[in-house]
């Protein structure tokens, strides 16, 4: 499997045209949604060479990354002609990256694509790293392949067209990569100020995260080791938003992995010796800008059996990454039921809920 090429762009159009002048190819499709038709596809509309490209236009929604909409994403690309020796173009969040990398990686048994990342989750995480499919009988992500894009462009200017929750959502991915990598990331994660946003230096933020993540997939591509890393925060962060889910309350994934960060930190002091004072540290921050999520102890069955499904498991044990210090990555950690049970109880002592 090829490592994609990932630019972060000064100029998305003319580094575009050049990238694609680069290559040969027959045709070229343009995969939006609802949302990234209307908001970003008119900033690149006038590239020359997507000027003949037919614009494909999915709903919007993480319920719409079914096989529903993937067959009608099938169904444009054979109507419009698409060979083995075409081009994908996937405009938008993790939703349509990871929906047309799979209708890549299976139309015509693959074809390339290139996705242009439209929101901070997308850009620092779910369009890079080669991880495509669709959510399948109610369960995420359950179909789907290991299937790089040719390249990801990315380009902050898109960030403008987010909301707050929606930035945070993407920072969270940042935090954590922030954690996982080295104190020069993570000091400069923690000392940014989300209220004032300054799109020139998240900029540089983002090009730092995104090569966190590069250099981690690069060494393990499918996920036998190190990119366990990046599940960091994730066990317990999507028993939380699966949780918000049950309870029609639903929060945004990375708001979920601040969460999740919180009580894997605290799983990571208690198991692995992560200092007391950076804990604390990381749950200031994400106090200071992130909503608590609101439960109570009725709900910590329900959490704990969520986390039991986590695609890491094996064998039925709940299988964590967790951090012995900033950039002390420890994989494949198991810890007892009344210690996960305490990090609920930490994070919501933490914020006072
Ligand atoms: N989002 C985690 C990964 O790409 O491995």
């Amino acid at each position: 499997m090829s490592a994609q090429k990932v630019v972060i762009c000064k100029d998305l159009r003319s580094e575009l045209s050049d990238f694609l002048a680069s290559l040969d190819y027959d045709k070229l499709f343009i995969l939006t949604d609802t949302n990234t038709r209307s908001a970003c596809y008119p900033l690149i509309r006038d590239t020359p060479a997507l000027s003949d490209a037919p614009v494909f236009v999915t709903e919007a929604g993480d319920m719409h990354k079914n096989v529903e909409s993937l067959s009608r994403i099938w169904t444009s690309l054979s109507d419009g002609g698409a060979s083995r020796n075409s081009l994908l173009l996937n405009l938008g969040g993790g939703m349509v990256t990871d929906m047309g990398g799979f209708a890549g990686a299976t139309f015509k048994r693959g074809i390339r694509t290139i996705n242009i990342p439209t929101t901070l989750m997308a850009s620092v995480d779910a369009a890079v790293g080669g991880k495509t499919g669709i959510n399948f009988n109610g369960l995420k992500n359950e179909i789907g392949a290991f299937y790089p894009p040719l390249c990801v462009f990315i380009d902050c200017e898109f960030l403008r067209t987010l909301d707050r929750a929606n930035i945070l959502s993407g920072y969270a991915e940042m935090i954590k990569h922030g954690l996982i990598s080295s104190m020069e990331n993570y000091t400069s994660v923690m000392l940014y100020d989300i209220d004032t946003m300054n799109y020139t230096y998240l900029n540089e933020l983002v090009a730092r995260s995104v090569e966190v993540k590069e250099r981690i997939v690069a060494e393990d591509p499918k996920e036998r080791g190190i990119r366990k890393a990046l599940n960091f925060g994730h066990t317990v962060g999507h028993a939380y938003e699966s949780l918000s889910f049950r309870k029609e309350r639903p929060i945004l994934h990375g708001h979920a992995v601040a969460a999740g960060i919180v009580s894997e930190l605290y799983l990571s002091h208690k198991r692995c010796g992560f200092p007391m004072e950076k804990v604390s540290q990381v749950v200031y921050y994400i106090k200071e800008y992130y909503p608590a999520f609101v439960f109570d102890c009725k709900d910590y069955d329900s959490l704990y059996e969520l986390m039991t499904h986590d695609k890491k498991n094996e064998s039925g044990i709940i299988n964590f990454t967790l951090l012995g210090n900033v950039g002390d990555v420890r994989i494949n950690q198991s810890v007892s039921k009344e210690v996960i049970l305490e990090s609920l109880d930490f994070y919501r002592e933490s914020f006072g809920c």
